[in-house]
Order: structure tokens, then C-alpha cells, then sequence
């Protein structure tokens, strides 16, 4: 950090993410500074905030949200709380990260852009991918057309997961494969095609008892090319992303949970299937949450972007709402456009 600045962060609940992940990997950082957390449970933030060295800790996420210190505000909560907590955190004058999905609608998406600019705050996604090392490496090398023209992407991002009170098995907490993950191969494909897909098709199989989606085809048609991709909750876990121009293929080793005990690797390929050229380009050992808090926190410091600005999660959002509208009529839905 140059001017020393550290920009100081207060954590809503003791959600599994944030402790550990999101949380260690942030105060790591040199512009970082965890000043708080707090849980529905008084006793939780405690001992999160003994455990993870956070001089403050609160019973409620409105007592922290009212706290003067705080500048930031880190959001893992479920999904279908995210827009409420952001959008209080906003009318309290901070900044917020909050976990993808941003909302779990586009008119939340459009209420939150206008109060982000009405409280002159930073708004963001924590798309954790977004500014991974890897992650920028494959948009640099398509765009420099390394590949020749980007023209399909193959996608796939699996768990098995079947506990009924896990966040991600509960409907009216926004649970289900498509929010889950399959914001995954969508917000990656749409970065690295650079544009936002004109329309979607889906077939989607639920838990007859969940109600969830628990496993998904997908297909989205860009202006460019094409992405299809499959996404579930119950199936073995698997990852990966393959993008396919007219010359070579890049795939990406593990797109989403990056480790950060080890290098990343990507594959460059050429189409000579007897005696193939590969390319390996690895990456030095990172956190990418480490890198996203850094991002985030420079942004507020020099007033910049944030690494996944509203007006990009908007693009998720009105995918996956296309998705589930082309599950109900069987046939293909346009995307709106923010
Ligand atoms: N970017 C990533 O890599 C990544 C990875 C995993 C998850 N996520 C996202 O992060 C969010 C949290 O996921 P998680 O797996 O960490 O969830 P989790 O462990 O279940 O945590 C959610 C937290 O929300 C709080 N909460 C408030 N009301 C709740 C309610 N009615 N039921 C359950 N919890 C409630 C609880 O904290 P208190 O009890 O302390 O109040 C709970 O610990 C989700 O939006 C998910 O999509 C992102």
C-alpha cells in the first residue's frame, strides 16, 4: 500500500465463506482493516471475532450496519437477503461487497444503482474470478486473438449436495444450482466474449422434494458465438471451462475454486489431434479472495471501478431470470439488456 491507507471492514454474519475464506484472505491485504463483525447469534460473533482477531464484535447486523467506524460492508448472507442487507448497508452511508448472486432479481439490481449513486458509494459483486490471474490471462488472450476468433464455450460446474437445511437446498432462501453456480460459466463466458448474451434456452431437472434445480442444460446465444453449459447440485463435483476459437482451445484446469496451495495451470491447444501442440502457462500461487479485497478496497481508496460493478452483475441477473423463464415455456427468451 502506498499511502498506508487501510480502508476499515465490517462483516454481516458468521457465514461458512466468510470465515474461512473471504475474511482470512482480506486481512491479508495491505489496504484492509476488519474492524467488526456480527451474527443473528451475539455468542457467534464472539468467537468468530476471537478466533479471527476482530476487535469488534455485535448481535445484529443493524447494530453494525449503525457502527461510524465501519466504512465497509462484506455481505455473505443467503442469497434471497443479499438486496435487503445491501441496500441498508448503502442507506448507511458504506460501501458493500456483497456475495454473488448480487439480488435475485433485476429490478433490485436497478434499486441498488441508483442508491449507490444517490449515497455516492462503491457497489460490487465478490465474483472472486473476476480478477484472478488466470482469469485475466484467458481475456487477454483472446482479445489478442491467440486463439483466432472466440467462436464456443463449453461449460460445467457440479457438487452433490442433498442436506435440506444447507442454504443452497432451501427455494425461498434463492437456492438451486442456477444461482449457485451456474453464475459461474455465465459471468466468466460474458467477461471473456466481452458482450452480453441476446438470448437463452434451458432444460432443467428438479428435486421433486427440494423444488430446487438440481440439474441444468444451458444455452446461450452471444453475438459472437455460442456457450452451452450444464450445472448441478447432485451430481459428483467436477469444473470446467473450455473456450474454443477457430485456430486453438483454452480450458482452464479449475476455473472457479482456484487453490491456493499451488500454481493454476491453463491448456493452450492447437486442433492436431495425433501429435497436439500444448501450451501450459501457470500461474504463481494466489488467493483470489486476497486479490478481490485488494481490488475492492483500492477502488474506495482512489475512487475508482470495482472489479464487478452492478452494472455487470445486472447481466447475470437477467440471464439467469431468461433461464428460468425459458424452463417454464420450453422455448428460447431474450435477455434484457440494462
Ligand atoms: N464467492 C464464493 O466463493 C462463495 C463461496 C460460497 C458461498 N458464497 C456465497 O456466500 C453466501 C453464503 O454462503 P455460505 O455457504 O457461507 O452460507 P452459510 O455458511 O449458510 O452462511 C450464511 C449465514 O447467513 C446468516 N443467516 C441469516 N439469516 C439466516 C437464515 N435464515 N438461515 C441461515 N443463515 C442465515 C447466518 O449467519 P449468523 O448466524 O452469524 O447470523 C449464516 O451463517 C451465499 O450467498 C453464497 O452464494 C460465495
Amino acid at each position: 500500500m502506498k499511502n498506508g491507507r487501510k480502508v476499515k471492514w465490517g462483516i454481516l454474519s458468521t457465514a461458512r465463506i466468510g470465515l474461512d475464506k473471504v475474511i482470512p484472505a482480506m486481512q491479508q491485504c495491505g489496504n484492509v482493516e476488519v474492524v467488526a463483525i456480527a451474527s443473528r447469534q451475539p455468542q457467534m460473533a464472539a468467537d468468530a471475532a476471537s478466533r479471527l482477531g476482530i476487535p469488534k464484535h455485535y448481535g445484529s447486523y443493524e447494530a453494525l450496519l449503525h457502527d461510524p467506524e465501519v466504512e465497509a460492508i462484506y455481505n455473505p448472507l443467503p442469497n434471497h437477503m443479499h438486496f435487503t442487507y445491501t441496500k441498508m448497508a448503502i442507506e448507511h452511508g458504506k460501501h458493500v461487497l456483497c456475495e454473488k448472486p448480487m439480488t435475485l432479481s433485476k429490478e433490485e439490481i436497478n434499486t441498488l444503482m441508483h442508491l449507490r449513486d444517490l449515497h455516492k458509494v462503491k457497489v460490487g459483486e465478490a465474483f472472486m474470478v473476476h480478477t484472478h490471474p488466470q482469469w485475466r490471462k484467458v481475456v487477454e488472450l483472446v482479445k489478442n486473438g491467440h486463439i483466432g476468433n472466440l467462436l464456443a464455450v463449453q461449460g460445467f460446474f457440479s457438487y452433490f449436495k442433498t442436506d435440506p437445511t444447507n442454504i443452497r437446498n432451501i427455494m425461498a432462501f434463492g437456492g438451486g444450482a442456477m444461482w449457485d453456480i451456474g453464475c459461474y460459466p455465465i459471468h466468466t463466458t460474458r467477461m471473456v466474449f466481452g458482450e452480453e448474451p441476446r438470448r437463452a434456452v434451458a432444460l432443467i431437472d428438479r428435486d421433486p422434494v427440494l423444488k430446487t434445480d438440481r440439474l441444468a442444460s444451458v444455452i446461450l446465444d452471444f453475438p459472437s458465438g455460442q456457450c452451452s453449459f450444464m450445472v448441478s447440485t447432485q451430481l459428483v463435483a467436477h469444473q470446467r471451462m473450455i473456450f474454443f476459437g477457430d485456430e486453438k482451445r483454452i480450458e482452464i484446469e479449475i476455473p472457479f475454486n482456484a487453490p491456493t496451495d499451488r500454481p493454476c495451470r491453463i491448456f493452450v491447444q492447437d486442433g492436431n489431434l495425433l501429435a497436439p501442440g500444448r501450451e501450459e502457462i501457470h500461474f504463481d500461487t494466489c488467493d483470489q479472495y486476497n486479490i478481490q479485497g485488494e481490488a475492492f478496497s483500492d477502488a474506495i481508496i482512489h475512487d475508482g471501478p470495482v472489479p464487478v460493478s452492478l452494472e455487470n452483475a445486472y447481466g447475470n441477473t437477467s440471464t439467469i431470470e431468461a433461464i428460468f423463464e425459458s424452463e417454464k415455456t420450453g422455448q428460447w427468451v431474450s435477455v434484457a439488456k440494462g
